[in-house]
């Protein structure tokens, strides 16, 4: 597994111009990064679907993985406004989140369509980043227990594959409150644990990322963390130093040690 894994949505944030301008400027800092060359720090970036193309052409030749912030339930056929997964799959999309909170809050989605979109996903060779995480702030015992039920409920017959856990407490999405580091790590060793009980390889290697209200002043703190493989990063990554401040995470260790 990398150090490191730093995955962005642009959720909605760009326009199209705007958006190619942004996979350029990563195109050519990842290119100079050192960690991300090493493969110590691990990129995805996921735009709308429709930049998709573009960031693909960009990201061309470079470790950086690009994704899609959804995908359909269904396959081929009469599913209007859907992008399957074999779709995403044809134009070299790595991976799919899947159940996000602004999904699951304003589109009503549930964890059984949740779980029919990672299977989706999987059987096409799409990582699902899966995101789950407790809807208020209570004990990181209690968010974690709700926080496995749900992911165990998102992956209800879904083919073995690779995954990606995406923990975003819902409080803490797009609102500057973020998790301490110490929560986050409570939380995610209590998810990987539980996992663990069933297949412990599994949880050994299953990226488990921290999300809600990542940024470079929290990153390094977050990261330094034994459990904490990661961000999912929102927001924050629409300032493009920002985001290049997070992946310079260990720098920040060093200057803060
Ligand atoms: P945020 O979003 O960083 O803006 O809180 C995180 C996410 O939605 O995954």
């Amino acid at each position: 597994m990398p150090q490191v894994t730093v995955g962005v949505s642009l959720k909605t944030y760009f326009g199209h111009e705007r958006a190619r301008t942004f996979f350029t400027d990563v195109a050519q800092r990842a290119a100079a990064h050192p960690a991300v060359v090493s493969g110590d720090v691990r990129l995805f970036i996921i735009p709308t679907y429709l930049q998709i193309p573009a960031a693909l052409d960009a990201f061309a030749g470079t470790p950086v993985l690009v994704g899609a912030q959804d995908v359909s339930q269904f396959g081929p056929g009469a599913y209007t406004g859907e992008v399957t997964a074999a779709e995403l799959a044809e134009v070299g999309v790595a991976v799919a989140e899947i159940g996000h909170a602004e999904r699951r809050r304003l589109f009503d989605e549930t964890d059984t369509v949740a779980a029919a979109k990672a299977a989706a996903a999987l059987t096409h060779g799409i990582a699902p980043v899966l995101c789950v995480g407790e809807a208020s702030r209570v004990d990181p015992v209690d968010a974690a227990t709700a926080t496995v039920a749900q992911l165990a409920a998102d992956l209800t017959g879904a083919p073995a594959g690779p995954v990606i856990v995406a923990y975003e407490p819902v409080w803490a999405i797009g609102t500057g409150r973020t998790a301490t580091a110490a929560q986050a790590d409570e939380a995610q060793a209590f998810i990987r644990a539980r996992i663990g009980a069933k297949d412990a390889g599994v949880a050994e290697r299953l990226p488990i990322l921290y999300g809600g209200s990542v940024k470079a002043a929290n990153a390094a703190e977050l990261f330094a963390m034994p459990n904490v493989d990661g961000a999912l990063v929102g927001g924050a990554s629409i300032v493009v130093e920002e985001f290049a401040s997070i992946c310079r995470y260990r720098d920040h260790v060093t200057a803060g040690s």
